[in-house]
């Protein structure tokens, strides 16, 4: 059957652009076991609120299941002129099952099909995604773990800074991809609601049993209002939002590791078998993987913005334009698991190097806050401090010395209150691990960090 469904009140046969046109089947087409499933619990409903009898029930339901196979095991043929995927499905089950296929759409409108369709499915990639995250946070915290004792210069501006440790660099990108899971959780609730039900925009005059349905499929509640139910995509938008947020961390992350992998960092070596070669240049290893997170960032905030660009002047209720949420919905779906998936399997790989990132922490006077601190705690204000030890710089960077390569009595000339006990306090040792303020990055802050998410890790429920 592939007369229009629609097609009563026609008088012209649809342009063959305008089929292909508004054609959604491309794209739709992986929703087919969320829109049989949802088919199946409606048509199971239907049966027992006696608005079709069992009989038909079973017929249509064995149907479905068939196409279900049928197109799981690719031997469905899909065609524009049907559409969409709620289409195909209807029609292939009028061909197995015959007239009885007509009483599916029931009390059922497309518009609340493919909420539902959709709900279904970006709860269940949802899922996964928290999953996902899980195991990536836990590469987070093993790495910070193994790497406990290497320091490396923390930055702003990109200027050195102060000298941190790796472990609490690491654990920095723990918390960051810790709340993206966090808002992907915030975000489930909503996305399990169940539409089905509201039909075009106003409900049905059918006495359904929303509940039933809802049941069946595992919602956790259903909709409030008809029209609400078939005409926002909100639930969209904010995986959406958590998505593109979580790939802002992960392009961060990847610019770091491009950084730290080039010769003039030299922080880091990426394995082989995640790097990639040049076709001129035999040298070269290049960090294609976190590049191409760093530019997949952009397809993702472009699907977030495409869609409330797509919504935000539609009127009530449904409109044609929300066909276009799912080209947007998949393709950051399948960005976010892949950037997720290889970012997982890289990171245990990545090897820091220890000796090129202490030395780095040598140049730059990294130390120089904690000369200023030395100060303070021999009385002087942190201010007159500060301006003390910013003279002792520039008097070493004439000299071509570090802070700690300068000699007491050049030392004492900008304060008679330094003694031998500054060069202690400049070790890099001390620099770190004096920062024991709640969250610093002090060792044994960062050890107890990481044993804390390494337990909560532990204790998580996934869904
Ligand atoms: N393919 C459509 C979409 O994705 C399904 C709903 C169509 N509804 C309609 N009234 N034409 O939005």
């Amino acid at each position: 059957m592939t007369e229009k469904a629609w097609g009563g009140r026609f008088s012209e046969k649809t342009d063959q652009t305008v089929e292909a046109f508004t054609a959604s089947i491309a794209i739709d087409r992986r929703l087919y076991r969320h829109d049989i499933d949802g088919s199946i619990a409606h048509c199971r409903m239907l049966a027992r609120a006696g608005i079709i009898s069992e009989d038909d029930a079973a017929q249509l339901v064995k149907g479905l299941e068939q196409i279900r196979d049928e197109i799981t095991n690719g031997q469905f043929v899909f065609d524009d002129r049907l559409e969409d995927i709620h289409m195909h499905v209807e029609s292939r089950l009028f061909d197995i099952v015959g007239n009885v296929a007509r009483k599916l759409h029931t009390a059922r409108s497309r518009n609340d099909q493919v909420a539902l369709d959709a709900r279904l499915y970006l709860r269940e990639e949802t899922r996964h995604i928290i999953r996902q995250l899980h195991a990536l946070r836990k590469a987070f915290v093993d790495a910070a773990r193994a790497n406990i004792g290497t320091v490396m210069p923390g930055y702003t501006h990109m200027q050195r800074a102060q000298p941190v440790l790796v472990s609490h660099h690491l654990m920095a990108y723990y918390e960051m991809f810790t709340r993206d899971s966090d808002r992907l959780r915030d975000a489930l609730p909503r996305i399990d609601v169940m539409p089905l039900g509201c039909a075009a925009l106003a409900g049905t005059t059918y006495p359904i049993d929303r509940d039933d349905t809802a049941a069946q499929l595992g919602f956790a509640a259903i909709s409030a209002n008809s029209m609400d139910a078939v005409a926002d995509r909100d639930f969209m938008l904010e995986f959406l939002s958590a998505a593109s947020i979580c790939m802002v961390h992960f392009s961060r992350l990847s610019e770091e590791l491009v950084l730290w992998a080039s010769t003039e960092f030299g922080f880091i070596e990426l394995p082989d078998a995640f790097s990639t070669g040049s076709s001129i240049m035999p040298q070269k290893k290049n960090p294609d993987v976190p590049e191409l997170i760093r530019g997949k960032t952009g397809r993702v905030i472009g699907d977030l913005v495409a869609l409330l660009t797509t919504m935000k002047a539609l009127p009530m209720a449904y409109n044609r334009d929300m066909q276009e949420d799912k080209g947007a919905l998949f393709s950051s779906v399948d960005t976010l698991q892949a950037c997720i998936e290889v970012m997982t399997k890289m990171l245990p790989r990545v090897t820091f190097k220890q000796d090129v990132m202490r030395q780095a922490t040598t140049t730059g006077f990294l130390n120089a806050t904690d000369m200023a601190d030395y100060l303070v705690g021999k009385g002087i204000p942190f201010r007159e401090a500060h301006a003390v030890v910013g003279r002792a710089v520039a008097y070493a960077l004439d000299h071509g010395k570090r802070l700690e390569q300068l000699t007491l009595e050049e030392m004492r000339v900008f304060s008679d209150e330094i003694d031998t006990s500054l060069f202690e306090a400049l070790t890099v040792e001390q620099v770190v691990n004096r920062r024991t303020s709640s969250g610093g990055t002090a060792t044994e802050n960062v050890k107890s960090a990481v044993s804390l998410a390494g337990a909560r890790l532990t204790a998580e429920r996934l869904p």
